[in-house]
């Protein structure tokens, strides 16, 4: 974690640069970028991120300083410079995209995310940000809910000594049935809540008095 502008790690779980997803992943690093942080954008696609499984990167349980593939190291040191993660993501099949669940499954492994005495990931904030073509009334959209609030906000943020974390879905992200303006509302209004949703992030005043009065200058980038 750094020891004077927080930083922002923002993770694009998307294939596609001209992806909805890519572009709300923009609007959230903006956002971040000024409300105060170094904002570390982690493309996973563009960046060649392989997620498949290796042998190199399985658990390596028993070991508390165990080495894994040399990728995996890279990634989690972006992980552990992070004050806040931001995943921003399609929901695929109620669930996360290949790419960015294997980077789950191979970064945030044992004894470097989770399982280690030290606690590299106790005192960093979460915030998953999922893009979901099913409307929000859709009955299937509770798969989607319960998704984000018990495997991802539980399951792996929690687990990884991540509580400090929230989970949005904007919904109906391929406009179904809209066309011209209203279409241009409806994805400014799915913007609009992916920033609002960011904007919990933000340290406030309060913060960055309390953080100024322990000695951390993060008061110059406000
Ligand atoms: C393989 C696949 C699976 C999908 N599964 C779901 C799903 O389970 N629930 C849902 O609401 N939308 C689902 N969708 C729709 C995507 O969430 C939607 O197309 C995406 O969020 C739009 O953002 P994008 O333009 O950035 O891809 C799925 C789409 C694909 C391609």
């Amino acid at each position: 974690m750094s020891d004077s502008e927080p930083t922002a790690l923002v993770v694009i779980g998307h294939h596609r640069s001209d992806s909805l997803t890519a572009a709300v992943a923009e609007r959230a690093a903006k956002r971040l970028s000024a409300g105060g942080y170094r904002v570390d954008v982690l493309d996973l696609q563009a960046e060649g991120f392989d997620p498949r499984g290796n042998t190199a990167d399985e658990p390596d349980y028993r070991n508390p300083d165990p080495r894994y593939s040399d990728e995996v190291h890279r990634h989690i040191a972006r992980v552990h410079a992070a004050d806040v993660i931001v995943p921003v993501f399609p929901v695929w099949w109620y669930g996360l995209p290949a790419l960015l669940k294997g980077w789950i499954d191979r970064v945030w492994n044992s004894g470097i995310a989770y399982g280690r005495e030290s606690k590299r990931m106790a005192g960093k904030r979460m915030l998953w940000i999922a893009l979901a073509g099913l409307p929000e009334d859709h009955p299937n959209s509770r798969f989607t809910r319960e998704f984000l609030d018990g495997p991802l906000r539980v399951g792996i943020s929690a687990y990884c000594d991540v509580p400090d974390a929230a989970a949005v879905a904007l919904y109906d992200a391929e406009a179904h049935g809209l066309s011209g303006a209203d279409r241009d509302r409806h994805y400014r209004e799915l913007f609009a809540q992916a920033e609002a949703a960011v904007e919990a992030l933000i340290p406030t005043r309060a913060h960055l008095f309390s953080c100024f009065s322990e000695g951390v200058d993060v008061i110059r980038s406000f």
